[in-house]
């Protein structure tokens, strides 16, 4: 594994995190029996060398990540959890906050969060978010309970990352996470030259979903793409679009390519990965640790989707 420092949190971090959440929350949104599965796909990341861990309150994978971790000394791993945002009417959000990070402490077996992130605030909640929760994140941090702000975005609604912007031009996070994928590369432009301004350190989420895992779904995008102008015709083989990816490079797999892609662009610091597959976590994490792929197909891949801020690569 290698490891890196999390911007000004100064957390030494390995640069392949478990996600425990996304399509398929380790295993357990399809079958939610399967806690001791996912329990030994937890291990077997730390295994590999992994020291960050990602989950959140509405994940249900809080407590298997503690089962996981129980035995393994606090300071080896790093936890990043997250409170689903009460509704903006709610008589008391900032109660709500503290209430959900001490559900969360229980359900991890732990006495303090290293990362507490406000979950998928969209540009419509950013104000409520910055109003009316962080304060309550700021007291948890003073109380010793959390060590370091976060936010995630909304990526599905928010694609092209106005919440983000506009937060980061107040510098009000420790950490962020981003959506960033081959398919959507706008935080390049629009993101990470901010979080690398200020320090803040950034997690990548939605390097692979399912038009990068699933080589029909990746035909269909192409062709509602090409149908609408937003790629020219002439710019793909429409039977295999991104065929030219591993023609061109030594990547076996397009999921290998596009956490490559990830990986090594600047500004990220983590490269999420979320699976409830024992062999896809062993192989996308040797992915996440090879090297860039060729400045040819980067230029190419440039070219076909640099422009697109829409796309979430579902
Ligand atoms: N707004 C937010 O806060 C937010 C939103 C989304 C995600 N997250 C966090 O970020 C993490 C990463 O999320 P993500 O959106 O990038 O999705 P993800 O959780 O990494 O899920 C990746 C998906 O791709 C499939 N996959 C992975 N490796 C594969 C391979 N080698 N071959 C074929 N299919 C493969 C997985 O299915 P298999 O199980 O079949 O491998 C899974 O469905 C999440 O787990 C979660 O912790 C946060």
């Amino acid at each position: 594994m290698e490891y890196t420092t999390l911007g000004k949190t100064g957390l030494e971090v390995s640069v392949a995190g478990l996600g425990c959440g996304g399509p398929s929350r380790l295993g357990m949104r399809d079958d939610p029996q399967s806690a001791n599965h996912a329990i030994a796909l937890v291990k077997q990341a730390l295994d590999l060398g992994v020291n960050f861990i990602d989950t959140a309150q509405n994940y249900g994978t809080e407590p298997i990540v503690g089962k996981a971790i129980a035995g393994v000394p606090r300071d080896r791993v790093i936890i990043s959890t997250k409170k689903t945002l009460p509704a903006e009417d709610h008589p008391d959000p900032a109660a709500e906050v503290v209430k959900g990070l001490e559900q969360s402490l229980k359900q991890i077996g732990t006495d303090y969060i290293d990362i507490y992130h406000l979950h998928g605030v969209e540009p419509k909640g950013y104000e409520f978010a910055k109003n009316r929760l962080l304060p309550a994140m700021r007291r948890l941090k003073e109380q010793g309970k959390i060590c370091f702000i976060g936010v995630t975005e909304g990526f599905v609604p928010d694609p092209s990352h106005v919440m983000l912007q506009e937060s980061l031009q107040e510098n009000l996070w420790d950490v962020v996470m981003v959506g960033f994928s081959l398919l959507n590369p706008s935080a390049r432009k629009t993101v990470l030259p901010l979080t690398q301004k200020n320090g803040v350190g950034t997690l990548n989420m939605f390097a692979v979903r399912r038009a990068l895992s699933q080589p029909t779904r990746l035909k269909e995008l192409c062709a509602e793409l090409i149908a609408k102008g937003a790629i020219r015709k002439e710019a793909l083989d429409p039977s295999d679009p991104l065929g030219f990816v591993l023609k061109m490079s030594n990547a076996p797999s397009l999921p290998e390519a596009a956490y490559r892609f990830c990986r090594h662009e600047p500004g990220v610091d983590v490269v999420l990965t979320g699976t409830g597959n024992p062999e896809h976590l062993k192989e996308n994490i040797a992915a996440i640790l090879k090297p860039p792929l060729p400045e040819t197909v980067l230029q190419r891949l440039e070219k076909l989707f640099d422009g697109l801020d829409n796309l979430t690569g579902n």
